[in-house]
């Protein structure tokens, strides 16, 4: 084992540990100060209240802790800071009384089916990630790393986070018109549409049938029509449901909804164009087909969801609706130019190189708009924060927002693409962005949502398992990509022979299997949580009382400004 890779694993094992030290500190300082008042049962409105004692009971209550028959201990040795729990009790969200049965059905079933895609494709990321490890741990074809690969990139990038934002759109589309979804047949078809255009291209890649292009548009081009379609329907659904709208103006979510469903129906023809599969043409397609896909496709569309469900969570307006459009405009003048910084050194015309390096350096634009707004509205909320179990994954999405977007510029300068090109670094990069950013705000929406339409409230202790065990993983698998792909990077300039380059790398892919592990796990948990937030509300019985449900119905809480 080289020198710097023991380096970078105890750096992050002190990272890690040093987190999980925190945190459980945190939480257990008030418990070893003794600050916590003796045990009140709070009461919960949303639960059956306490049944009163009668008369009776206080007189025998009374008598009883007068001439205290206290063998076990039960009133004497009482401890008074019991209400010390690891986890905190989070406020519960107001149920939404006015939206349409329909639409929550079709809401849940894309999200279910989201979460599906999420459990199976970080499954088989995870055992890619494995490979890297036991390199021989299975000597079959439909396992082979080179057709696992894609299908794990697709099947997140398709079945989990485009299900899932769409979905969202679904609800956010009509809400801010204050109008009905334009067609909720179109809403199912394209549901099935892109379930089965995930299965099929899934299963041609594991049979090694696959369109020989570039990355994430391995799917041959009749499924990738299945999809094409799908969205075509979806951008129709959602620009008839906007101009049927109700509100005077169009609310900021929508530009960034609408415009991503155009632009991802532009890039996927162009990237199939029969004339566009060869040669230098085809580099320069790819390069911008990639850079769309996540940029004004994932990225936009979730942006826009955010503008929606982070005032709606912290129940006060975004900070800025004219920051808001200028991040939309500049994104769309910045992001469309930058696909060639792919492709830095490459046999394309170094003028095209350069105005991608320099677009994207131009990214800090709309990113810096994107934050300040995000923040601004964060502000002076860090109660809130602490209080609520999806604010924590909207502040994550923000703040890797940040730190992902400048990475990225950071990898577009020829200097320092010379070092990452071809290295891990560019995989922590992708895990950055499509899971720091897109992944965890779109956990954030969900857990915001779900409970408002459904009634049920997931459950404290397993969303925190999901959001600690999703970021430490997240932390261990990109910070050891990072360091161990830089310093592969150094490895191949310093001419040393490739296989040292693998054996340096060893104790990172380790820990980026390790990290792996944790995010399948928290995988898991959100499932259930989402299953637990999509079941009927629960119901109590007590004695004599027929079932009485959760909740009480209450008018909408959602803001004024967003309604
Ligand atoms: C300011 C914004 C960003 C800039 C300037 C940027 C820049 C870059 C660069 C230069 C690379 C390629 C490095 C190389 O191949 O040598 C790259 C790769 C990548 N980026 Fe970004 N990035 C940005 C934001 C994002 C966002 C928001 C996402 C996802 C939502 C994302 C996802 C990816 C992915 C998946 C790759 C890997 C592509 C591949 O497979 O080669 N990036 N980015
Ligand atoms: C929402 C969850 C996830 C998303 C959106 C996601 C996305 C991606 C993307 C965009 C790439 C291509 C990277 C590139 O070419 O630069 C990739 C590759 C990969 N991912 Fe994930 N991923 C997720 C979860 C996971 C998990 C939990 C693991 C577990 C270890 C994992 C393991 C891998 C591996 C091993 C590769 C191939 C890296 C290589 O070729 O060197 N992914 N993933």
């Amino acid at each position: 084992m080289s020198q710097p890779a023991v380096l970078g694993t105890g750096l992050l094992l002190l990272i890690i540990v040093g987190t999980a030290v925190v945190v459980v500190f945190l939480q257990l300082r008030p418990i070893l100060r003794g600050l916590y008042p003796p045990f009140v049962p709070k009461p919960h409105p949303a639960e059956t209240p306490p049944e009163q004692p009668t008369g009776e009971q206080l007189n025998q209550l009374r008598i009883d802790l007068a001439t205290p028959n206290d063998e076990r201990g039960l009133v004497h040795r009482v401890s008074r800071n019991v209400h010390a729990p690891l986890v905190d009790d989070k406020k519960r969200s107001q149920p939404l009384t006015d939206v349409d049965p329909k639409l929550v059905r079709l809401v849940s079933a894309y999200l279910l089916c989201a979460a599906i895609w999420l459990v199976l494709g970080t499954l088989v990321g995870w055992y890619v990630g494995v490979k890297f490890v036991r390199p021989d741990i299975d000597h079959i074809a439909w396992l082979s790393f080179g057709r696992l690969r894609p299908v794990h990139t697709n099947a997140v990038f398709w079945g989990w986070t485009s299900l899932a934002m769409l979905g969202l759109g679904n609800f956010v589309v009509p809400r801010t018109g204050s109008t009905p979804l334009y067609s909720y047949q179109i809403g199912w078809l394209t549901l099935w549409l892109i379930n089965i255009a995930t299965v099929l291209g899934s299963v041609c890649l594991m049979a090694g049938i696959n369109n020989g292009g570039g990355e994430y548009r391995e799917y041959i081009w009749p499924v990738m029509l299945l999809f094409a379609v799908g969205m075509i329907l979806t951008f129709y659904n959602f620009f008839q449901t906007i101009a049927h709208r109700k509100a005077p103006e169009i609310y900021i979510s929508n530009w960034y909804i609408v415009g991503a469903s155009g632009w991802v129906i532009i890039m996927s023809v162009i990237a199939y164009l029969p004339f566009y599969q060869n040669g230098l043409g085809e580099t320069i397609i790819q390069g911008y087909y990639m850079h769309q896909g996540v940029g004004m496709w994932f990225m936009t569309f979730t942006l826009g969801l955010v503008y929606y469900f982070l005032p709606l969570s912290l129940n006060k307006p975004i900070y800025s609706y004219s920051l808001g459009a200028l991040a939309f405009w500049t994104q769309l003048l910045f992001y469309t130019l930058i696909g060639t910084h792919h492709y830095v050194f490459s046999p394309i015309a170094w003028w095209l190189q350069t105005v991608s390096i320099v677009f994207s350096i131009g990214m800090f634009i709309p990113v810096l708009a994107g934050t300040i707004n995000f923040a601004m509205t964060f502000r002076g909320s860090g109660k809130q924060v602490g209080d609520s179990y999806s604010l924590p994954f909207l502040l994550i999405g923000v703040v890797f927002y940040f730190t992902g977007s400048v990475q990225g510029s950071l990898q577009a300068f020829r200097t320092t693409n010379l070092v990452w090109h071809f290295t891990d670094f560019n995989v922590a990069h992708a895990h950055i962005t499509m899971y720091g950013i897109v992944a965890f705000m779109l956990w954030g929406c969900i857990y915001t949502l779900l409970p408002k339409l459904t009634g049920r409230e997931p459950q404290s202790l397993l969303v925190g398992v999901h959001f600690w065990f999703a970021l430490l993983g997240l932390m261990a698998y990109v910070v050891a990509l990072m360091v161990g792909g830089t310093f592969k990077g150094l490895s191949w300039m310093a001419a040393q022979p490739f296989i040292d380059s693998v054996v340096l790398m060893a104790p990172y892919w380790l820990w980026r299997a390790i990290g792996g592990t944790l995010m399948l796990l928290s995988h898991l948990v959100f499932a259930y949580n989402l299953v637990d937030m999509l079941r009927p509300p629960r119901t109590y019985r007590s004695a004599g009382s027929p079932a009485q449900p959760t909740f009480s119905p209450q008018p909408t809480e959602i803001h004024e400004h967003i309604a």
